[in-house]
């Protein structure tokens, strides 16, 4: 495990590594950032949206919280949503699960986990809804398939945010895609068509 000491000592040499690549690179960025994508991910330390697509800073707005959700009455996640469509106008939008999810995984167990356990609930929703098609699946296929649920779940979420059907609404180009993102493997796959409308 790197020092405290160790991460600064790196971004040194990062931040000159840059330069050298780039000697504007900087002057560039702090001027202003236009990504063109939204990324709702996990905050699972082992999917960085820049590293895992090959973006650089200034590339990509990202939010993270756990299990990638999408909840009407998140004003933390709403505020981004609005920012990113509304003025940086990003194009899309993805909605990035992953397999082996925590949250989803401690969500199927009902384990007690204290405060999250309210957040979590929302996955609880999403099994609930597909009982049927779960059922038929055990132990690792099931949390999967719950995760890829989850996902396309929270891809609808977004579809009917009041931020979205506005951009819509008023002729704006966005579209929503839901994505998964394997450990094993490092693959992101889309889980379906985009979706470009209401
Ligand atoms: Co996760």
């Amino acid at each position: 495990m790197p020092t405290l000491k160790q991460l600064l000592a790196n971004n040194r040499e990062w931040a000159r590594q840059t330069l050298e690549k780039d000697p504007t690179f900087f002057e560039k960025l702090s001027a202003q950032q236009s990504p063109e994508y939204l990324w709702i991910g996990c905050s699972d330390s082992r999917v960085p949206a820049n590293q895992i697509t090959g973006l650089m800073p200034g590339e990509v707005f990202v939010h993270r919280n756990i299990a990638n959700m999408v909840i009407h009455t998140d004003l933390n996640l709403l505020s981004v949503l609005q920012y990113a469509v509304d003025v940086l106008k990003v194009e899309h939008v993805m909605v990035v699960g992953h397999y082996g999810c925590g949250g989803v995984r401690a969500a199927a167990e009902k384990k007690p986990f204290g405060i999250i356990d309210n957040w979590l609930r929302h996955i609880q929703d999403v099994e609930t809804a597909h009982l049927p098609e779960l059922d038929l699946l055990q132990d690792e296929s099931r949390i999967d398939r719950l995760c890829e649920l989850n996902v396309m779940s929270q891809a609808k979420n977004l579809q009917r945010t009041s931020v979205l059907q506005d951009a819509w609404r008023r002729g704006q180009k966005v579209e929503i895609h839901a994505w998964i993102y394997s450990l094993k493997d490092g693959h992101l796959s889309a889980l379906q068509d985009a979706i470009a409308g209401p």
